[in-house]
């Protein structure tokens, strides 16, 4: 006869500051215990599992909801900005939020729904933005009023040690928001040939030291497999000339670490490709006099925005698109760093 099974145990973590993603539970349950999240909140951290919305006062003011409209959050993630759009469009008004990331969205979705809103107010596919004019029509609309896209990937994303996100957390080198679509990080960087690499984290990245890390990757991946966030961090590290703790060196090997991720991530993911298309065909998805609100985290994302806005305007499909872009608050930047690289550009149908 078998043993009965052990009753199971919630992680143990030593002391009473967890640093690791798993033994964070009680942020990690934010419904059982709101006072552990209000206290990192006020930390300027971001609770483990959650992600805080990044310029929501601005946004709101672009957007401009109204009863009875329409509108799509694109990059759903956990639903920060849609909670705040919801109310607004009621009576009568819908969201639908998408998301590529399987893991993450039927969290969301739960989430939402059990903040009554009436059910049909909120439809929640996983889809990539760049299919929005095609999957319009499959849910009986024909325009929408109100389209927001927060780019990049979500603090939950980037803080599940398991994903890979995040150089300061040890994992597997994947970075896919899809993880059941395309090749993880590890395998691209198993084959990419070195023109090609330098390639990459030039254009998706601006990585000063391009030539410098595709070089020390290609010659380390000889060896043995780059198969996790810390093989790669070494790597990289190793490239750059040694630097003394806490100099600006250091400062910069660090920025290129990040750099490195980040370009690896736009590539397993094709976010530019799908920017591109979606703000190709975004036009055709908008009412008369619709409103879209892009926040991007980087120039590569801003510069195809800004461009694509411009087109949009000559071409008479937008009637008013941003002169300006819109950074975050000294404020909002201090309680949440996240937002110091956003950026924020609006259009008008
Ligand atoms: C910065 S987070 C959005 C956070 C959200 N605004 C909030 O307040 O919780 C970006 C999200 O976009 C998703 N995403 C990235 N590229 C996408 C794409 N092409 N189509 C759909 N979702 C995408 C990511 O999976 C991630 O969940």
């Amino acid at each position: 006869m078998l043993p009965p099974e052990k009753p199971k145990r919630r992680p143990r973590y030593r002391g009473t500051h967890p640093r690791r993603f798993e033994e964070k539970y009680k942020e990690l349950h934010p419904d059982k215990y709101p006072e552990t999240i209000q206290k990192v909140v006020e930390s300027g951290k971001t609770p483990a599992g959650t992600h805080r919305p990044v310029c929501v006062e601005e946004i709101l003011e672009i957007l401009a909801p109204q009863p009875g409209e329409v509108a799509v959050d694109c990059t759903l993630g956990y639903g920060g900005h849609a909670v705040r759009l919801l109310p607004r469009l009621m009576p009568g008004g819908r969201l639908i939020g998408l998301d590529v990331d399987p893991l993450e969205l039927p969290r969301t979705e739960t989430r939402l729904r059990g903040m009554g809103f009436p059910p049909e107010s909120l439809i929640v596919r996983r889809s990539n933005f760049a299919g929005l004019p095609r999957l319009l029509p499959e849910i009986g609309l024909s325009g929408v009023d109100i389209v927001l896209a927060d780019l990049g990937c979500s603090s939950m994303q980037l803080d599940n040690p398991a994903r890979g996100f995040s150089f300061k957390l040890d994992g597997p080198l994947d970075l896919r928001m899809n993880p059941n679509r395309g090749q993880p990080a590890s395998a691209l960087l198993a084959k990419v040939d070195e023109e090609r690499l330098i390639g990459i984290l030039r254009e998706n990245a601006d990585e000063p030291q391009a030539e410098r890390i595709a070089r020390s990757i290609i010659e380390a991946r000889s060896r043995t497999p780059i198969a996790t966030t810390t093989a790669l961090t070494r790597v990289v590290r190793d490239a750059m000339a040694p630097s003394p703790k806490g100099t600006r060196q250091q400062d910069d090997e660090s920025a290129s670490i990040r750099r490195v991720f980040q370009a690896l991530r736009i590539e397993v993911n094709e976010e530019f490709d799908a920017l591109e298309t979606f703000l190709r065909f975004l036009p055709s998805c908008l009412n008369p006099g619709a409103r879209v609100a892009i926040l991007t985290f980087h120039s590569g994302e801003d510069r195809r925005v800004k461009k694509l806005f411009q087109v949009g305007v000559r071409e008479r499909v937008y009637s008013a698109v941003a002169r300006d872009v819109i950074l975050a608050s000294p404020d909002e930047i201090r309680s949440n760093p996240r937002s110091s690289s956003a950026k924020l550009r609006w259009a008008v149908r």
